[in-house]
Protein backbone atom coordinates (compact mmCIF):
# COMPACT_ATOMS: atom_id res chain seq x y z
CA UNK A 1 0.00 0.00 0.00
CA UNK A 2 2.92 2.55 0.79
CA UNK A 3 4.95 1.86 -2.06
CA UNK A 4 1.93 2.40 -4.18
CA UNK A 5 1.17 5.62 -2.39
CA UNK A 6 5.16 6.55 -3.19
CA UNK A 7 4.63 5.63 -6.81
CA UNK A 8 1.54 7.79 -7.93
CA UNK A 9 3.65 10.58 -5.69
CA UNK A 10 6.52 9.91 -8.07
CA UNK A 11 4.40 9.98 -11.33
CA UNK A 12 2.62 12.88 -9.87
CA UNK A 13 6.12 14.85 -9.19
CA UNK A 14 7.28 13.77 -12.66
CA UNK A 15 4.16 15.18 -14.55
CA UNK A 16 3.92 18.21 -12.55
CA UNK A 17 7.64 18.96 -14.04
CA UNK A 18 6.76 18.33 -16.90
CA UNK A 19 3.45 20.51 -16.94
CA UNK A 20 5.91 23.52 -14.81
CA UNK A 21 8.55 23.21 -18.13
CA UNK A 22 5.53 22.99 -20.51
CA UNK A 23 4.42 26.42 -18.82
CA UNK A 24 7.48 28.01 -18.17
CA UNK A 25 8.49 27.24 -22.06
CA UNK A 26 5.21 28.83 -23.29
CA UNK A 27 5.43 32.24 -21.62
CA UNK A 28 8.93 32.08 -21.72
CA UNK A 29 9.19 36.14 -22.32
CA UNK A 30 11.85 38.21 -24.55
CA UNK A 31 13.99 40.96 -22.74
CA UNK A 32 13.37 43.94 -24.83
CA UNK A 33 16.89 44.82 -24.33
CA UNK A 34 17.52 41.32 -26.40
CA UNK A 35 15.22 41.63 -29.28
CA UNK A 36 16.42 45.86 -29.58
CA UNK A 37 20.31 44.58 -29.78
CA UNK A 38 19.04 41.34 -32.06
CA UNK A 39 17.57 43.79 -34.36
CA UNK A 40 20.55 46.05 -34.68
CA UNK A 41 22.28 43.04 -36.22
CA UNK A 42 19.80 42.36 -38.88
CA UNK A 43 21.54 44.39 -41.45
CA UNK A 44 17.73 46.01 -42.47
CA UNK A 45 18.47 49.97 -43.84
CA UNK A 46 17.48 52.66 -41.88
CA UNK A 47 16.52 55.01 -44.52
CA UNK A 48 12.63 56.16 -43.57
CA UNK A 49 12.04 59.42 -41.81
CA UNK A 50 8.85 60.66 -40.20
CA UNK A 51 7.24 61.92 -43.81
CA UNK A 52 8.20 58.57 -45.24
CA UNK A 53 6.13 56.61 -42.21
CA UNK A 54 3.12 59.16 -42.97
CA UNK A 55 2.96 58.77 -46.73
CA UNK A 56 3.49 54.59 -45.99
CA UNK A 57 0.75 54.96 -43.31
CA UNK A 58 -1.44 56.71 -45.79
CA UNK A 59 -0.46 54.55 -48.32
CA UNK A 60 -1.40 51.47 -46.66
CA UNK A 61 -4.60 52.80 -45.04
CA UNK A 62 -6.83 54.65 -47.94
CA UNK A 63 -7.33 51.67 -50.42
CA UNK A 64 -10.32 49.30 -51.30
CA UNK A 65 -12.18 50.39 -47.64
CA UNK A 66 -12.87 53.57 -49.04
CA UNK A 67 -13.04 52.76 -52.85
CA UNK A 68 -14.95 49.19 -52.69
CA UNK A 69 -16.11 48.37 -49.13
CA UNK A 70 -17.51 51.12 -47.88
CA UNK A 71 -20.69 50.20 -50.10
CA UNK A 72 -22.00 47.46 -47.76
CA UNK A 73 -20.64 49.56 -44.94
CA UNK A 74 -23.68 52.12 -46.01
CA UNK A 75 -25.56 49.79 -47.88
CA UNK A 76 -25.39 46.24 -45.81
CA UNK A 77 -24.40 43.36 -47.46
CA UNK A 78 -25.34 39.52 -48.03
CA UNK A 79 -24.78 38.74 -44.25
CA UNK A 80 -25.01 42.46 -42.66
CA UNK A 81 -27.10 45.56 -42.35
CA UNK A 82 -26.15 48.83 -43.35
CA UNK A 83 -25.57 52.16 -41.47
CA UNK A 84 -26.92 54.49 -44.03
CA UNK A 85 -25.73 58.41 -43.87
CA UNK A 86 -25.10 57.45 -40.16
CA UNK A 87 -21.91 56.22 -41.42
CA UNK A 88 -20.26 58.91 -40.87
CA UNK A 89 -21.29 57.75 -37.17
CA UNK A 90 -19.03 54.46 -37.65
CA UNK A 91 -16.44 56.16 -39.08
CA UNK A 92 -15.85 57.75 -35.87
CA UNK A 93 -16.53 55.03 -33.94
CA UNK A 94 -14.18 52.62 -36.02
CA UNK A 95 -12.06 55.74 -35.76
CA UNK A 96 -11.88 55.70 -32.07
CA UNK A 97 -11.31 52.11 -31.96
CA UNK A 98 -7.99 52.60 -33.94
CA UNK A 99 -6.55 56.05 -31.98
CA UNK A 100 -6.44 53.87 -28.45
CA UNK A 101 -4.93 50.89 -30.26
CA UNK A 102 -2.32 53.27 -32.51
CA UNK A 103 -1.58 55.17 -28.90
CA UNK A 104 -0.16 51.88 -27.73
CA UNK A 105 1.02 50.85 -30.67
CA UNK A 106 3.38 54.26 -30.76
CA UNK A 107 4.26 53.17 -27.30
CA UNK A 108 5.46 49.84 -28.16
CA UNK A 109 7.14 50.97 -31.22
CA UNK A 110 9.28 54.15 -29.80
CA UNK A 111 10.13 51.45 -26.85
CA UNK A 112 11.00 48.36 -28.99
CA UNK A 113 11.81 49.91 -32.50
CA UNK A 114 12.25 46.45 -34.30
CA UNK A 115 10.38 44.24 -37.13
CA UNK A 116 7.39 42.53 -36.31
CA UNK A 117 5.68 45.36 -34.38
CA UNK A 118 2.12 43.59 -32.13
CA UNK A 119 4.02 39.70 -32.55
CA UNK A 120 7.47 41.76 -31.04
CA UNK A 121 5.51 43.48 -28.38
CA UNK A 122 3.15 40.13 -27.43
CA UNK A 123 6.84 38.42 -26.90
CA UNK A 124 7.90 40.64 -24.62
CA UNK A 125 5.08 40.79 -22.29
CA UNK A 126 2.53 37.80 -22.82
CA UNK A 127 5.66 35.45 -23.82
CA UNK A 128 6.34 33.10 -26.90
CA UNK A 129 3.05 30.81 -27.35
CA UNK A 130 1.25 34.37 -27.18
CA UNK A 131 3.58 35.81 -29.53
CA UNK A 132 3.45 32.92 -32.12
CA UNK A 133 -0.46 33.16 -32.18
CA UNK A 134 -0.20 37.09 -32.44
CA UNK A 135 2.38 36.23 -35.39
CA UNK A 136 -0.15 33.84 -36.96
CA UNK A 137 -2.89 36.47 -36.65
CA UNK A 138 -1.26 39.23 -37.94
CA UNK A 139 -0.25 37.09 -41.25
CA UNK A 140 -3.88 36.44 -41.25
CA UNK A 141 -4.66 40.20 -41.36
CA UNK A 142 -1.86 40.98 -43.64
CA UNK A 143 -1.91 38.07 -46.32
CA UNK A 144 -6.19 37.57 -46.85
CA UNK A 145 -6.12 41.72 -46.90
CA UNK A 146 -3.50 41.75 -49.82
CA UNK A 147 -5.76 38.89 -50.94
CA UNK A 148 -8.75 40.77 -50.86
CA UNK A 149 -6.92 44.11 -51.79
CA UNK A 150 -5.78 42.53 -55.19
CA UNK A 151 -8.99 41.04 -55.86
CA UNK A 152 -10.47 44.32 -55.83
CA UNK A 153 -7.38 45.72 -57.61
CA UNK A 154 -8.50 43.67 -60.89
CA UNK A 155 -12.03 45.04 -60.60
CA UNK A 156 -10.45 48.47 -61.07
CA UNK A 157 -8.15 47.45 -63.10
CA UNK A 158 -11.15 46.51 -65.84
CA UNK A 159 -13.12 49.74 -64.74
CA UNK A 160 -10.03 51.55 -66.24
CA UNK A 161 -9.30 49.80 -69.23
CA UNK A 162 -12.57 50.37 -70.12
CA UNK A 163 -12.34 53.86 -70.63
CA UNK A 164 -10.25 52.58 -73.55
CA UNK A 165 -12.50 50.12 -75.19
CA UNK A 166 -12.41 52.04 -78.39
CA UNK A 167 -8.36 51.94 -78.80
CA UNK A 168 -7.68 48.85 -77.43
CA UNK A 169 -8.54 45.24 -78.68
CA UNK A 170 -11.46 43.63 -77.04
CA UNK A 171 -9.69 40.75 -75.72
CA UNK A 172 -7.86 42.87 -73.96
CA UNK A 173 -10.62 44.44 -71.83
CA UNK A 174 -12.22 41.38 -71.44
CA UNK A 175 -12.38 40.72 -67.51
CA UNK A 176 -13.35 36.97 -68.18
CA UNK A 177 -10.43 36.72 -70.30
CA UNK A 178 -7.98 37.19 -67.51
CA UNK A 179 -10.09 36.06 -64.46
CA UNK A 180 -11.81 32.94 -64.62
CA UNK A 181 -12.89 29.43 -63.37
CA UNK A 182 -10.53 26.54 -63.41
CA UNK A 183 -12.12 24.02 -61.53
CA UNK A 184 -14.13 23.33 -58.28
CA UNK A 185 -12.20 22.19 -55.29
CA UNK A 186 -14.18 19.33 -53.28
CA UNK A 187 -16.84 19.84 -55.94
CA UNK A 188 -17.97 22.84 -54.58
CA UNK A 189 -15.52 25.37 -53.60
CA UNK A 190 -14.94 27.74 -57.12
CA UNK A 191 -10.83 28.46 -58.00
CA UNK A 192 -10.27 31.26 -59.47
CA UNK A 193 -7.81 31.74 -62.01
CA UNK A 194 -7.10 35.78 -61.57
CA UNK A 195 -4.39 36.66 -63.81
CA UNK A 196 -3.76 40.22 -63.40
CA UNK A 197 -3.20 39.98 -59.46
CA UNK A 198 -0.91 37.09 -60.17
CA UNK A 199 1.31 39.31 -62.29
CA UNK A 200 0.63 41.98 -60.47
CA UNK A 201 1.86 40.12 -57.20
CA UNK A 202 5.09 39.18 -58.65
CA UNK A 203 6.12 42.61 -59.57
CA UNK A 204 5.40 43.92 -56.24
CA UNK A 205 7.26 40.85 -54.79
CA UNK A 206 10.06 41.99 -57.10
CA UNK A 207 10.05 45.51 -55.91
CA UNK A 208 9.99 44.67 -52.46
CA UNK A 209 13.38 42.66 -52.75
CA UNK A 210 14.91 45.57 -54.90
CA UNK A 211 14.46 48.01 -51.43
CA UNK A 212 12.27 49.48 -49.46
CA UNK A 213 13.12 53.05 -49.96
CA UNK A 214 12.22 52.36 -53.76
CA UNK A 215 8.82 50.87 -52.62
CA UNK A 216 8.31 54.21 -50.19
CA UNK A 217 8.93 56.51 -53.04
CA UNK A 218 6.50 54.43 -55.59
CA UNK A 219 4.24 54.64 -52.85
CA UNK A 220 4.44 58.02 -52.21
CA UNK A 221 3.61 59.24 -56.17
CA UNK A 222 0.84 56.61 -55.25
CA UNK A 223 -0.21 58.82 -52.83
CA UNK A 224 -0.70 61.94 -54.06
CA UNK A 225 -2.63 60.65 -56.71
CA UNK A 226 -5.19 58.93 -54.60
CA UNK A 227 -5.80 61.70 -52.25
CA UNK A 228 -6.11 64.07 -55.61
CA UNK A 229 -8.89 61.90 -56.38
CA UNK A 230 -10.35 61.93 -53.40
CA UNK A 231 -10.04 65.90 -52.97
CA UNK A 232 -11.66 65.92 -56.37
CA UNK A 233 -14.34 63.77 -55.45
CA UNK A 234 -15.00 65.70 -52.43
CA UNK A 235 -14.99 69.04 -53.66
CA UNK A 236 -17.13 68.37 -56.89
CA UNK A 237 -19.40 66.43 -54.99
CA UNK A 238 -20.10 68.68 -52.50
CA UNK A 239 -22.25 71.14 -55.02
CA UNK A 240 -24.64 68.22 -55.14
CA UNK A 241 -25.36 67.55 -51.56
CA UNK A 242 -29.23 67.52 -50.99
CA UNK A 243 -29.52 67.23 -47.23
CA UNK A 244 -32.56 65.77 -47.63
CA UNK A 245 -30.94 62.61 -48.39
CA UNK A 246 -29.58 62.40 -44.66
CA UNK A 247 -32.43 61.65 -43.66
CA UNK A 248 -33.56 59.01 -42.46
CA UNK A 249 -30.02 59.72 -40.80
CA UNK A 250 -29.63 55.33 -39.54
CA UNK A 251 -32.39 53.67 -41.13
CA UNK A 252 -30.99 50.67 -39.30
CA UNK A 253 -30.63 52.19 -35.84
CA UNK A 254 -27.30 50.84 -33.92
CA UNK A 255 -27.46 47.77 -35.61
CA UNK A 256 -26.83 48.69 -38.98
CA UNK A 257 -23.99 51.86 -37.17
CA UNK A 258 -22.13 48.93 -35.25
CA UNK A 259 -22.22 46.69 -38.52
CA UNK A 260 -21.18 49.85 -40.72
CA UNK A 261 -18.51 50.29 -37.95
CA UNK A 262 -17.30 46.51 -37.96
CA UNK A 263 -16.89 46.95 -42.11
CA UNK A 264 -15.55 50.39 -42.10
CA UNK A 265 -12.84 49.20 -39.74
CA UNK A 266 -10.88 47.56 -42.62
CA UNK A 267 -10.39 51.01 -44.40
CA UNK A 268 -8.49 52.35 -40.92
CA UNK A 269 -6.26 48.80 -41.45
CA UNK A 270 -2.77 49.40 -42.30
CA UNK A 271 -1.19 52.00 -40.04
CA UNK A 272 -0.23 49.40 -37.38
CA UNK A 273 2.66 48.33 -40.59
CA UNK A 274 4.21 51.51 -40.00
CA UNK A 275 5.50 49.83 -36.91
CA UNK A 276 6.48 46.48 -38.75
CA UNK A 277 9.23 48.93 -40.51
CA UNK A 278 10.49 50.00 -37.36
CA UNK A 279 14.23 48.84 -37.89
CA UNK A 280 14.35 50.92 -40.99
CA UNK A 281 13.19 53.51 -39.70
CA UNK A 282 16.00 56.49 -38.85
CA UNK A 283 15.36 58.46 -34.99
CA UNK A 284 11.96 55.33 -34.38
CA UNK A 285 11.51 57.13 -31.18
CA UNK A 286 10.53 60.38 -32.38
CA UNK A 287 9.37 59.36 -36.09
CA UNK A 288 6.87 55.84 -35.27
CA UNK A 289 4.85 57.97 -33.27
CA UNK A 290 4.36 60.50 -35.77
CA UNK A 291 4.07 58.21 -38.79
CA UNK A 292 1.38 55.98 -36.77
CA UNK A 293 -1.30 58.62 -35.39
CA UNK A 294 -0.50 61.43 -38.13
CA UNK A 295 -1.59 59.13 -40.97
CA UNK A 296 -4.46 57.88 -38.88
CA UNK A 297 -5.55 61.44 -38.25
CA UNK A 298 -5.27 62.10 -42.23
CA UNK A 299 -7.31 59.11 -43.21
CA UNK A 300 -10.17 60.08 -40.69
CA UNK A 301 -10.34 63.05 -41.92
CA UNK A 302 -10.62 62.19 -45.32
CA UNK A 303 -12.92 59.25 -44.88
CA UNK A 304 -15.30 61.47 -43.01
CA UNK A 305 -15.73 64.23 -45.92
CA UNK A 306 -16.27 61.39 -48.38
CA UNK A 307 -18.96 59.44 -46.32
CA UNK A 308 -20.76 63.31 -46.10
CA UNK A 309 -20.82 63.47 -49.98
CA UNK A 310 -21.30 60.31 -50.83
CA UNK A 311 -24.65 59.95 -48.55
CA UNK A 312 -25.69 63.59 -49.10
CA UNK A 313 -25.38 63.22 -52.85
CA UNK A 314 -26.60 59.67 -53.64
CA UNK A 315 -29.94 58.98 -52.00
CA UNK A 316 -29.23 55.25 -50.30
CA UNK A 317 -30.78 52.73 -52.48
CA UNK A 318 -28.93 54.44 -55.51
CA UNK A 319 -25.37 53.84 -53.68
CA UNK A 320 -23.46 51.32 -55.51
CA UNK A 321 -21.91 48.50 -53.90
CA UNK A 322 -19.55 47.37 -56.28
CA UNK A 323 -17.38 51.01 -57.22
CA UNK A 324 -19.51 53.33 -54.90
CA UNK A 325 -17.55 56.46 -55.04
CA UNK A 326 -16.87 56.31 -59.05
CA UNK A 327 -20.77 55.25 -59.09
CA UNK A 328 -21.85 58.57 -57.23
CA UNK A 329 -19.87 60.73 -60.24
CA UNK A 330 -21.58 59.52 -62.95
CA UNK A 331 -24.38 59.76 -61.05
CA UNK A 332 -24.67 63.30 -60.45
CA UNK A 333 -23.58 63.33 -64.09
CA UNK A 334 -19.79 64.30 -63.69
CA UNK A 335 -18.60 61.12 -66.00
CA UNK A 336 -15.08 62.43 -66.29
CA UNK A 337 -14.64 62.72 -62.00
CA UNK A 338 -15.27 59.11 -62.29
CA UNK A 339 -12.78 58.03 -64.85
CA UNK A 340 -10.26 60.18 -62.75
CA UNK A 341 -11.70 58.18 -59.55
CA UNK A 342 -10.70 54.53 -61.33
CA UNK A 343 -7.43 56.19 -61.87
CA UNK A 344 -6.99 56.85 -57.79
CA UNK A 345 -8.52 53.80 -56.95
CA UNK A 346 -5.88 51.59 -59.19
CA UNK A 347 -3.09 53.37 -57.24
CA UNK A 348 -4.28 53.50 -54.44
CA UNK A 349 -4.90 49.50 -53.98
CA UNK A 350 -1.82 49.27 -55.70
CA UNK A 351 0.07 51.22 -52.59
CA UNK A 352 -2.24 49.36 -50.36
CA UNK A 353 -0.73 46.11 -51.69
CA UNK A 354 2.81 47.05 -51.51
CA UNK A 355 2.66 48.29 -48.27
CA UNK A 356 0.57 44.86 -47.34
CA UNK A 357 3.10 42.73 -48.51
CA UNK A 358 5.85 44.51 -46.64
CA UNK A 359 4.87 44.17 -43.79
CA UNK A 360 3.65 40.60 -43.68
CA UNK A 361 7.17 39.80 -44.94
CA UNK A 362 8.44 41.38 -41.67
CA UNK A 363 6.40 39.48 -39.40
CA UNK A 364 7.38 36.00 -41.22
CA UNK A 365 11.01 37.51 -40.92
CA UNK A 366 10.72 38.17 -37.33
CA UNK A 367 9.21 34.77 -36.54
CA UNK A 368 11.72 33.15 -38.14
CA UNK A 369 14.28 34.98 -36.45
CA UNK A 370 12.60 34.06 -33.09
CA UNK A 371 13.22 30.23 -34.64
CA UNK A 372 9.43 30.05 -34.46
CA UNK A 373 9.53 29.30 -38.21
CA UNK A 374 12.22 27.88 -40.36
CA UNK A 375 15.51 29.86 -40.13
CA UNK A 376 15.68 30.29 -44.05
CA UNK A 377 13.09 32.94 -44.37
CA UNK A 378 16.07 35.34 -42.58
CA UNK A 379 18.17 35.31 -45.09
CA UNK A 380 19.12 39.11 -46.26
CA UNK A 381 19.77 39.65 -49.85
CA UNK A 382 23.57 40.15 -50.37
CA UNK A 383 22.80 43.03 -52.24
CA UNK A 384 19.72 44.67 -51.81
CA UNK A 385 19.84 44.17 -48.26
CA UNK A 386 15.89 42.84 -47.66
CA UNK A 387 14.46 39.66 -46.77
CA UNK A 388 13.79 38.39 -50.27
CA UNK A 389 13.28 34.34 -49.14
CA UNK A 390 9.90 35.69 -47.16
CA UNK A 391 8.99 37.96 -49.65
CA UNK A 392 9.35 34.88 -52.38
CA UNK A 393 7.12 32.75 -50.26
CA UNK A 394 4.87 35.62 -49.29
CA UNK A 395 4.22 36.29 -53.49
CA UNK A 396 3.66 32.06 -53.27
CA UNK A 397 0.68 32.17 -50.68
CA UNK A 398 -0.75 35.23 -51.97
CA UNK A 399 -0.98 33.56 -55.46
CA UNK A 400 -2.29 30.61 -54.00
CA UNK A 401 -4.67 32.25 -51.57
CA UNK A 402 -6.43 34.31 -54.62
CA UNK A 403 -7.24 30.88 -56.35
CA UNK A 404 -9.70 30.42 -53.45
CA UNK A 405 -10.86 33.71 -52.91
CA UNK A 406 -14.04 35.42 -51.45
CA UNK A 407 -13.21 39.03 -51.24
CA UNK A 408 -15.89 39.78 -48.40
CA UNK A 409 -14.71 36.82 -46.36
CA UNK A 410 -11.35 37.86 -46.96
CA UNK A 411 -11.94 41.29 -45.81
CA UNK A 412 -14.04 40.44 -42.87
CA UNK A 413 -11.29 37.49 -41.77
CA UNK A 414 -8.80 40.36 -42.08
CA UNK A 415 -10.55 42.55 -39.32
CA UNK A 416 -10.99 39.96 -37.05
CA UNK A 417 -7.58 39.39 -37.20
CA UNK A 418 -7.01 43.18 -36.92
CA UNK A 419 -8.67 43.79 -34.26
CA UNK A 420 -7.15 40.59 -32.28
CA UNK A 421 -4.03 42.11 -32.76
CA UNK A 422 -5.19 45.73 -31.47
CA UNK A 423 -6.56 43.90 -28.16
CA UNK A 424 -3.16 42.05 -27.22
CA UNK A 425 -1.52 45.18 -28.16
CA UNK A 426 -3.13 47.33 -25.74
CA UNK A 427 -3.79 44.33 -23.00
CA UNK A 428 0.44 44.37 -23.97
CA UNK A 429 0.67 47.64 -22.64
CA UNK A 430 -1.10 47.43 -19.46
CA UNK A 431 1.52 44.32 -18.57
CA UNK A 432 4.51 46.18 -19.61
CA UNK A 433 3.78 49.12 -17.63
CA UNK A 434 3.23 46.49 -14.50
CA UNK A 435 6.13 44.28 -14.78
CA UNK A 436 8.84 46.60 -16.35
CA UNK A 437 7.67 50.31 -15.06
CA UNK A 438 11.35 52.01 -15.33
CA UNK A 439 11.85 51.17 -18.83
CA UNK A 440 12.78 54.25 -20.78
CA UNK A 441 9.51 55.30 -22.98
CA UNK A 442 10.20 58.05 -25.63
CA UNK A 443 6.27 57.88 -25.75
CA UNK A 444 3.72 57.13 -23.44
CA UNK A 445 0.14 56.60 -23.72
CA UNK A 446 -1.91 58.94 -21.60
CA UNK A 447 -4.39 57.79 -19.16
CA UNK A 448 -3.35 53.79 -18.86
CA UNK A 449 -5.06 51.74 -18.26
CA UNK A 450 -8.07 53.49 -18.84
CA UNK A 451 -7.02 54.48 -22.51
CA UNK A 452 -5.79 51.02 -23.98
CA UNK A 453 -8.83 49.31 -21.32
CA UNK A 454 -10.71 51.81 -23.90
CA UNK A 455 -9.05 50.05 -27.05
CA UNK A 456 -9.95 46.41 -26.16
CA UNK A 457 -13.64 47.18 -24.96
CA UNK A 458 -13.99 49.04 -28.25
CA UNK A 459 -12.51 46.26 -30.52
CA UNK A 460 -13.63 43.66 -28.37
CA UNK A 461 -17.27 45.38 -28.77
CA UNK A 462 -16.94 45.34 -32.79
CA UNK A 463 -15.57 41.92 -33.00
CA UNK A 464 -18.08 40.15 -30.94
CA UNK A 465 -21.15 42.06 -31.85
CA UNK A 466 -20.14 41.24 -35.52
CA UNK A 467 -19.72 37.74 -35.04
CA UNK A 468 -23.44 37.83 -34.62
CA UNK A 469 -24.09 38.03 -38.24
CA UNK A 470 -21.21 37.34 -40.04
CA UNK A 471 -21.41 33.38 -39.56
CA UNK A 472 -18.83 31.81 -42.45
CA UNK A 473 -15.89 34.26 -41.17
CA UNK A 474 -16.74 33.83 -37.46
CA UNK A 475 -16.43 30.13 -38.21
CA UNK A 476 -13.30 30.16 -40.26
CA UNK A 477 -11.51 32.83 -37.91
CA UNK A 478 -10.81 30.07 -34.95
CA UNK A 479 -9.93 27.48 -38.02
CA UNK A 480 -6.85 29.87 -38.46
CA UNK A 481 -6.35 29.70 -35.19
CA UNK A 482 -6.19 25.95 -34.57
CA UNK A 483 -3.81 25.86 -37.41
CA UNK A 484 -1.21 28.03 -35.83
CA UNK A 485 -1.24 26.39 -32.56
CA UNK A 486 -0.92 23.22 -34.50
CA UNK A 487 2.08 24.58 -36.42
CA UNK A 488 3.89 26.62 -32.94
CA UNK A 489 3.35 23.02 -31.18
CA UNK A 490 4.68 21.29 -34.09
CA UNK A 491 7.93 23.37 -34.99
CA UNK A 492 8.08 26.50 -33.22
CA UNK A 493 7.79 25.18 -29.32
CA UNK A 494 9.78 21.84 -30.36
CA UNK A 495 12.54 24.02 -31.57
CA UNK A 496 12.82 26.55 -29.36
CA UNK A 497 12.76 23.35 -26.44
CA UNK A 498 15.40 21.20 -28.27
CA UNK A 499 17.72 24.26 -28.40
CA UNK A 500 17.24 25.11 -24.82
CA UNK A 501 18.12 21.47 -23.56
CA UNK A 502 20.72 21.91 -25.74
CA UNK A 503 22.36 24.91 -24.08
N1 LIG B 1 -7.16 49.89 -45.30
C1 LIG B 1 -6.87 49.10 -46.45
C2 LIG B 1 -7.86 49.30 -47.51
O1 LIG B 1 -8.84 49.97 -47.28
C3 LIG B 1 -6.71 47.67 -46.12
O2 LIG B 1 -7.69 48.79 -48.59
Amino acid sequence: MKNKIDESNVVSRQELGVITNFLKNIFKLKNPDELVKNAEKSNLNKTLGAFDLIVLGVGAIIGSGIFTVVGIATVGGPESVGAGPALIVSMVLASIACIFSALCYSEFAAMIPVAGSAYVYTFATMGEMMAFVIGWVLMLEYLLGYIAVASAWTGYLFQFLKGFEAYLPAWMVNQDVWVFEIGKLFGTLPVTLNIPAIIATIIFGAILVKGTRESTRAAAIMVVIKLAVILMFVLTGAFFVKPENWTPFAPNGFEGIFMGAFIIFFAYIGFDAIATAAEETKNPQKNLPIGIIGSLLVCTLVYVLVGLVLTGAVPLNEIDIQAPVAHAMRYIGQDWVAGFISIGALTGLTSVLLVLMLAGTRILFAMSRDKLLPSPLQIVHPKFQTPYVVTILFVILAVLGSLFLNINVAAELCNFGTLTCFMIVCLAIIILRKIDPNRPRPFKVPLVPFFPLMGIICCGGLMIYSMKSLTTSSMLFPVWLVVGAMIYFAYGYRKNKIEEQEK
